[in-house]
C-alpha cells in the first residue's frame, strides 16, 4: 500500500508565492516515487490568489469548527494539478487582503485557524495521512494539535509529523494570553519546555518540540542553527533535538527552470550553445531596462526579497566603489523601504549602469537569470537559497557568502585545478565581498576560457529534486516503515 503524505503550508507555486518556500512546496510533491507515495497538499484559499486558479477549484463542502470560544467557517475547495491533489481552506475573514501575510498579531490567529482547519478537514475529505509534513512557523501548531485534541480520536492516532524549517528567523511569536485565546490550547502548553520562549508563545518552537522529526533545507544550516549566532535563540532546542534533525538541500523544478525550453527568455540556450546564444539575452535585457547596450560588459544580477537576511548592507557599503568598475548591475526585488530606496538611488546615480526593478515579476526573474554573467547573493544567513540554483542552471555564476545552503551548493572557483561553479567569501564583510566580485571580474575579462568552462560546469550540476526527494523518503520510511521493513 502506498504511504500517504500530507503537506501543509502557507504558500505554494503556482497559486501564491512570496519566497522560496512556495517553490519548494509547489515542486517537491511531484518528485516522490509515485508507486510508493501519494502526496496531497493543503494551503489557504487567500483572496489574493488569481482568478485564473480560483476558476479551476471545485467546492467540496463546508462546516463550522470550534476554535477556543469561537465557531469558524471552514470551506474546502480542491483541485488536481500536475497529478497532485490540492485542498484550499476557505475563510474570507482570515484570508482576505492583497498578500498572504500582514500584521503578526493577526497572522498568529490566522495560522492557528489554518493549522486546526487543515487537520479537521481530513476525515471530511477521507484522506488519512501516515505523515503530516509541516513547513515553517505558520504550520507550527499542527504537530501540537496533533498531539493534543486530535489524538483522542482514533482517526489521528497513528499520524506522524515532520516540521521542516525553511527559515528559523521567523517563529510566529505573540503574547501568551492572546495565543491562548486564539488557539484554545490549555495553559499547560505555555511552559518553557513546550510553546513558551522568552515570555511569549512561539509557534515554530511548538512545532519543533512536538514534531516526530525535524528537517531543514541544507546540511550546513542544520549545523549552523545549533550555534547561538544562527540559532535565533532556539539553538539550545536545536541541540536538544539533534538526534532527530537533518538537513536536506532544496532542489529546483527543472521543467520550469530550463534555459533550453523557457518561453519567458529572449533566446533559449543549452550547455552547448550558451557561448553564442546566452549573450543575446544580455543585450535584450540591457535594451529593455535602459542599460548601456554592450555585449562585453559584465552584468551582475540580484533577484531577492529586500531584507537584512540577504546582505544588502554589504552592497550599500561598497556600491560606489563597485560602480567605478567595468560592470553593470540589475536588481529585481521588493521588501524593506530602506533597501528599495537604496537601489532606486543607485539606479538614478549610475543611470545606464545600474537598473533597479522594485517589483515582483516572475517573468523578469527568468530574463535576469538568463541574461546575467554573474549573480550576487552575499547573505548574512541562508537556510538554502534557490536563486543561486536558478542562476547556476542559467549559467549566471553565483558570487555568494559561505553560509547555509550557499556553501553547500556553490563550489568556489579554484584556478589551479580549474574546478568550481562560482565565487565565494567567508566573513560578513563588505570588502571581502568586493574582493570576491573583483576576482570574478578578473576571470571574466582576462580568462574567458576558464569563465566559459565554469559556466559549463555550473549548468551541468544537478540540483533537480531527484536526490533530495529520495532523502525525504528515507525520513518518511524511518517514521512510517513499509511492511516488512
Ligand atoms: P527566500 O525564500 O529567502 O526569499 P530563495 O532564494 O529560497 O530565498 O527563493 C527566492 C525565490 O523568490 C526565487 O524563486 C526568486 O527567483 C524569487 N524572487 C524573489 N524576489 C523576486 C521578485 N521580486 N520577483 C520575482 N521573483 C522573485
Ligand atoms: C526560506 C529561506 C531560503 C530557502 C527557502 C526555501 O525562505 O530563506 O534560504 O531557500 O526558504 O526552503
Amino acid at each position: 500500500m502506498r504511504k500517504k503524505i500530507l503537506f501543509i503550508a502557507s504558500e505554494c507555486v503556482p497559486f501564491v508565492k512570496t519566497g522560496g518556500l512556495a517553490d519548494v512546496v509547489g515542486s517537491l510533491p511531484g518528485y516522490f516515487d509515485g508507486e510508493k507515495y501519494e502526496v496531497r497538499v493543503i494551503v489557504p484559499n487567500y483572496i489574493c490568489i488569481s482568478s485564473e486558479w480560483k476558476e479551476k477549484m471545485n467546492f467540496v463542502t463546508s462546516f463550522y469548527m470550534d476554535m477556543a470560544w469561537r465557531s469558524q467557517y471552514v470551506g474546502i475547495l480542491e483541485m488536481e494539478y500536475n497529478g497532485i491533489r490540492y485542498y484550499f481552506i476557505d475563510n474570507e475573514y482570515y484570508f482576505a487582503g492583497d498578500k498572504p501575510y500582514g500584521y503578526i498579531h493577526e497572522d498568529v490567529e490566522k495560522f492557528a485557524f489554518f493549522s486546526k482547519a487543515a487537520l479537521s478537514i481530513l476525515p471530511v475529505v477521507n484522506y488519512k495521512p501516515d505523515i503530516v509534513h509541516c513547513h515553517d512557523w505558520q504550520t507550527g501548531l499542527v504537530p501540537v494539535y496533533l498531539k493534543d485534541s486530535f489524538r483522542k480520536g482514533g482517526f489521528y492516532a497513528n499520524m506522524k509529523s515532520i516540521m521542516t524549517i525553511h527559515n528559523l528567523k521567523f517563529q510566529g511569536c505573540w503574547n501568551i494570553p492572546a495565543i491562548q485565546d486564539a488557539t484554545g490550547l490549555d495553559m499547560s502548553y505555555f511552559t518553557s519546555d513546550k510553546l513558551e520562549a522568552f515570555g511569549d508563545a512561539n509557534y515554530l518552537k511548538g512545532g519543533i518540540v512536538y514534531a516526530d522529526y525535524v528537517t531543514t533545507v541544507s546540511r550546513t544550516y542544520a549545523e549552523e542553527i545549533k550555534s547561538p549566532f544562527y540559532g535565533e535563540h532556539l539553538d539550545g532546542l536545536m541541540r536538544a533535538r539533534e538526534g532527530s534533525l537533518c538537513g536536506i538541500v532544496n532542489g529546483l523544478d527543472y521543467q520550469e527552470w530550463n534555459p533550453e525550453t523557457d518561453s519567458m527568455i529572449f533566446k533559449n540556450f543549452t550547455v552547448d550553445t550558451f557561448r553564442k546564444d546566452k549573450v543575446k539575452n544580455k543585450t535584450a535585457l540591457q535594451k529593455e531596462l535602459g542599460l548601456e547596450v554592450d555585449r562585453k560588459k559584465m552584468l551582475i544580477g540580484i533577484v531577492s526579497r529586500l531584507t537584512d537576511q540577504k546582505g544588502f548592507d554589504l552592497i550599500d557599503c561598497v556600491m560606489d566603489e563597485l560602480c567605478q568598475d567595468e560592470v553593470q548591475i540589475v536588481v529585481l526585488g521588493t521588501g524593506e523601504d530602506r533597501y528599495e530606496n537604496m537601489f532606486r538611488h543607485y539606479a538614478w546615480k549610475y543611470n545606464g549602469k545600474v537598473a533597479a526593478c522594485i517589483c515582483y515579476s516572475n517573468e523578469l526573474s527568468h530574463k535576469i537569470y538568463a541574461a546575467c554573467d554573474a549573480f550576487l547573493m552575499p547573505s548574512q544567513f541562508e537556510p538554502c537559497g534557490l536563486s543561486q540554483l536558478m542562476s547556476l542552471r542559467y549559467g549566471a555564476l553565483p558570487i555568494v557568502r559561505e553560509t547555509g545552503g550557499l556553501k553547500d551548493t556553490v563550489e568556489p572557483y579554484n584556478e589551479y585545478e580549474e574546478s568550481g561553479t562560482g565565487f565565494s567569501f567567508t566573513n560578513y564583510n563588505a570588502h571581502e565581498m568586493l574582493s570576491a566580485v573583483r576576482y570574478a571580474q578578473a576571470v571574466y575579462y582576462d580568462r574567458k576560457r576558464s569563465w566559459n568552462q565554469m559556466i559549463e560546469r555550473a549548468m551541468k550540476v544537478d540540483f533537480s529534486w531527484k536526490n533530495s526527494a529520495g532523502q525525504y523518503e528515507e525520513v518518511y520510511r524511518k517514521l512510517s516503515p513499509f511492511e516488512g521493513e
